[in-house]
Order: structure tokens, then sequence, then C-alpha cells
């Protein structure tokens, strides 16, 4: 046996493996079979693909007896071996080895991860074991490779791609959802005239985790034309749904010369150039998710690459959801904001597929987005999706000063603290248009997992901050 043979990721065997050649492999051991032969079928699994590898290992061994029939689900395991066509059903190749190493052992009788399937609701309470399961392990391939088609996307178009800070002193969307940084011991912090005195703060003023890079992201964009954010976002939302979460990623494009119609292309190009890209990537994990979670993910990727997105105004939207013969739990009427119920209804019984629903009335969004001529509606722009409901929000900017500075009293905020906000629409403003994408929505729907806790590592909730 050579020691200097370099490990092998499985991916890589069963890639490019050559029959006859010795590989190295190293990973965690899902079964053991033993034959009566005096050899035993021990799967390996290193998670660079969904697939293990097969070992055989047999009595020539001289570990055999006293280490390979001990080997149980979740040990770790060196192999040296030699790469064989497999006589078996279900797969090509299987590695002869020459030497097993067991690196850690795993008592069974204590690991919770044990052959048959786990609730995810348990597999969440054990988020560091979840990443050895198949569904897991293949939600962590799709994510990465999904952020690599992301940034692929938009580095190809010429974006520059923005680091916006996390910690901020201002509230993107002005819904007030945002969790407080501070140094100040809670009990013990200073006051000033009945109020918590923040000069003595940390930063001497309020900071919060962000809610969104946008505004940020606008001062780059009028600056570099075209750039986007990928990063963390904040929300301290009370919402237990399987939709939302307090930390989760968001891409934010923002381009300087754009309107509404450009950047329903964009996110309507991102979308499926995104879809393309998991397929292609991802084959093997994509099959899975087809399999075992939601027979529709792949033909509905597919179609997706090819059809237009139906756009639709709010206008537009509500009358339909009007006519509908559907019991909402939430009423429809204009002005209303739209619940999951009527957003995915729209999706998934009117139109069969995704909706950008555009042209909101302006009491219900943002102070940042532009009014239309009608004075009643924002050029924003939602991306509907089936099963999910809104995946993407955005709008063109208001880049009036004037206009933006009635909006920003109108929505209670204080224009002081918008200063730098307001001066790019004294300096050389510009038309400009951007969106956000929840990134976890957006693997939701892609792997087809019905909640959001299992499409992000460690997820965090209300009430919860395991690990
Ligand atoms: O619609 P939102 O609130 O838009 C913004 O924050 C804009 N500033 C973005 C922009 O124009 N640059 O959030 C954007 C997306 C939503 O469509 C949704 O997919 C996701 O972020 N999102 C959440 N995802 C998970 N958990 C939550 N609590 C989320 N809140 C929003
Ligand atoms: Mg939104």
């Amino acid at each position: 046996m050579k020691q200097d043979l370099k490990r092998t990721r499985i991916a890589e065997v069963l890639r490019t493996g050559r029959i006859g050649s010795r590989y190295v492999v190293m990973g965690w051991v899902r079964t053991r079979r033993d034959s009566k032969g005096g050899f035993s079928f021990v799967e390996v699994n290193d998670g660079s693909c969904l697939s293990g590898l097969q070992i055989i290992a047999d009595k020539g061994l001289a570990n055999y007896e006293s280490e390979v029939l001990r080997l149980q689900t979740g040990c770790s395991i060196r192999v040296d071996g030699i790469l064989a066509e497999s006589p078996g059903k279900g797969q090509k190749v299987e590695l002869k080895a020459e030497a097993l190493k067991v690196m850690g052992w795993a008592d069974p009788d204590a690991y919770p991860l044990q052959k048959k399937r786990h609730s995810f609701e348990f597999l969440r309470t054990i988020a560091h074991l979840r990443p050895r399961t198949n569904t897991f392990g293949a939600v962590a391939r799709v994510r990465n490779a999904m952020a690599r088609a992301i940034h692929a996307f938009f580095q190809e178009r010429g974006f520059i791609y923005l680091h916006t800070p996390i910690i901020t002193g201002s509230d993107c969307e002005g819904a007030g959802e945002m969790f407080k940084v501070t140094t100040l011991e809670l009990n013990y912090a200073p006051e000033k005239d009945g109020a918590i005195d923040f000069s003595r703060d940390f930063f001497g003023a309020p900071a919060n985790l962000t809610v969104s890079g946008q505004l940020e992201a606008e001062i780059y964009a009028l600056a570099m034309g075209d750039v986007y954010t990928f990063g963390p976002t904040f929300r301290a939302e009370n919402s237990n749904t399987s939709r939302h979460l307090a930390e989760f990623w968001m891409v934010e494009p923002e381009m300087a010369f754009c309107d509404l119609d450009g950047n329903i292309d964009l996110a309507v190009a991102f979308l499926k150039q995104i879809f393309a890209s998991v397929l292609t990537d991802c084959g093997e994990d994509m099959q899975f998710f087809n399999r075992f979670i939601d027979s529709s993910v792949i033909p509905t990727l597919e179609q997706l690459i090819s059809k237009d997105f139906q756009v639709l105004t709010y206008t537009e939207g509500i009358d339909i959801l009007k006519k509908a013969k559907e019991n909402f739990e939430f009423p429809v009427d204009w002005g209303a904001d739209l619940q999951s119920e009527h957003e995915r209804y729209l999706c998934e019984k009117v139109v069969n597929g995704p909706v950008v629903l555009i042209d909101y009335p302006k009491e219900i969004k943002a102070f940042y987005m532009k009014i239309n001529p009608d004075g009643r509606t924002v050029r924003a722009m939602d991306v509907l999706v089936p099963k999910i409901g809104e995946i993407i929000g955005g709008s063109q900017r208001e880049d009036d000063y004037e206009t933006l500075l009635a909006k920003i009293r109108e929505a209670g905020l204080n224009p002081e603290d918008y200063w730098w906000y307001l001066d790019l629409r004294k300096y050389g403003s510009a038309p400009h248009s951007g969106f956000g994408l929840g990134f976890e929505r957006l693997i939701q729907f892609v792997t087809g997992l019905a909640n959001i806790r299992d499409v992000i590592p460690f997820p965090r909730t209300p009430g919860n901050l395991a690990f």
C-alpha cells in the first residue's frame, strides 16, 4: 500500500476514476452488509456527491474481524483500494480495499442518525449531524451551486459585487422590524429625558442589523452603474411560517439608468439562468428531490426556462381574485396587501406559473418606490411563484427629490436620517431600479422542500436559536 497517495473525493472517483487504478477515499459509513464468503460491502459517503462508493472489504484485511465487522453507520474511515467494475446492481464501480483504517467510531446505540428515514422536524434538532443525510447533503450542494450561478450571472453582465454593511443606522423597509445592536447593559442602560441614551452606546447612536442592502446599493449604482449585493439580512418579524426566517440571505441587484421594464427583464433572465444552471450542475441531486421530495420540481424548472413570465398589474390581480370562487382566509380589496394564499392562487389556479405583479398601491409599499402618474400606485414588482408566493420584491426607485422628501415625511420617517439618500436625488439623480431575491425561498422552489428551515444550514426563527 502506498501511504503517499492523496485522498480523492468520491464524486471525482465516480466521474473520472480508472478501473484498475489505486485510490484513497475518506468518508463516513452509511451501511455495512456482510456476505457469507468472508467479505463485507461498506457504503461510504463523503459529501462530494449524493452517491456513496461501495467498498469491498474482505477477510484478508488484517483488521477484518477486529474492526471491519464492527463498522456502523456514522464511523469515519480511510480506504486505500483498487477501483474495479462492480458486478452487483446499483453501482458501476466499487473499491476493493487493500487497507481500511477507522478514523472515528460512532457508537450505534447513541448515534442519532440511523438507517431509517427521520422526520425533518427531528433532524432540525440535530443540525450538527443532518448534513450527513441524503436530503441535507443535497440541499448544501444545490445551495452552493446556486450561489455560484448567481455570481456568474451578474459577473457575466458586468455587475460589480458590492459588500453592504450588516450593522446599519437606517431602516430600509421602514417597517421597524429590526434587531437592535448594542453594547449597553439592558438593566442599566443610561437614560436621558426618559428614554435610553444611545449617545452613550457603542456607535453613539441606535444601530440595527440590516433588513436589506438596497439603500447602500443605490449609492453605488449611482456611481458604478450596475451593482449587486449577496449577503445576510435580518428581520425581527414574528412570523412563524414555512417561508420566514429571522436571518436569511438576499440577492439585490441595483441598476442606474433602468426603469421597471428593465428590472422585470433582468429578474426573469436571472431566474431562468439559475434554474438552467441547477439542472445542469446538480443533475443527481435534482433527480433525488424530484423522486423523494416533490415530483414536479424538474418538469417545473424545465418548463420555466423557456416560458414567458406573466406580468399583471396589482389592480388586474385584485379583479381576478375578487371574481374567484375560492374561500380565502383574508379578504381581497383594492388597497389591501396580498397574502400568500392570494399570491399562490394567481400562480397556481390562474396563470399556472410565475406572475410578475406590478403597480401596487403606494400605501402598502416602501417609501422609496417611484410614484406612478396616477398618483395612487407605485412602480413596484413582486415575482410570485407557485407553492411559495413572493420570492422577489423590487421596484423602480423614486428619483425626484421633492417627491421623495414628501414620501419620507408621509411614511413618518425623519428626513434628517435619510439626508445622504436624498442627496443622491440632488446631485446627478437618474432613473434606477433594483430588486431583492430571497435566496432561501428560491432554494425552496428549486428543491421542493416545504419548510424554509430545511434549506439554510442553521435556521433562525422566533424562539429558535439552536446551534
Ligand atoms: O420584498 P422585500 O422586503 O424587499 C426588500 O427588502 C427590498 N429592499 C429589496 C430590493 O428592492 N433591493 O424582500 C425581498 C425578498 C422577498 O421577496 C422574499 O423573497 C425575501 O426577500 N424575504 C424573506 N425570506 C425569508 N424570510 C423572511 N423573513 C423574508 N422577508 C423577505
Ligand atoms: Mg416584499
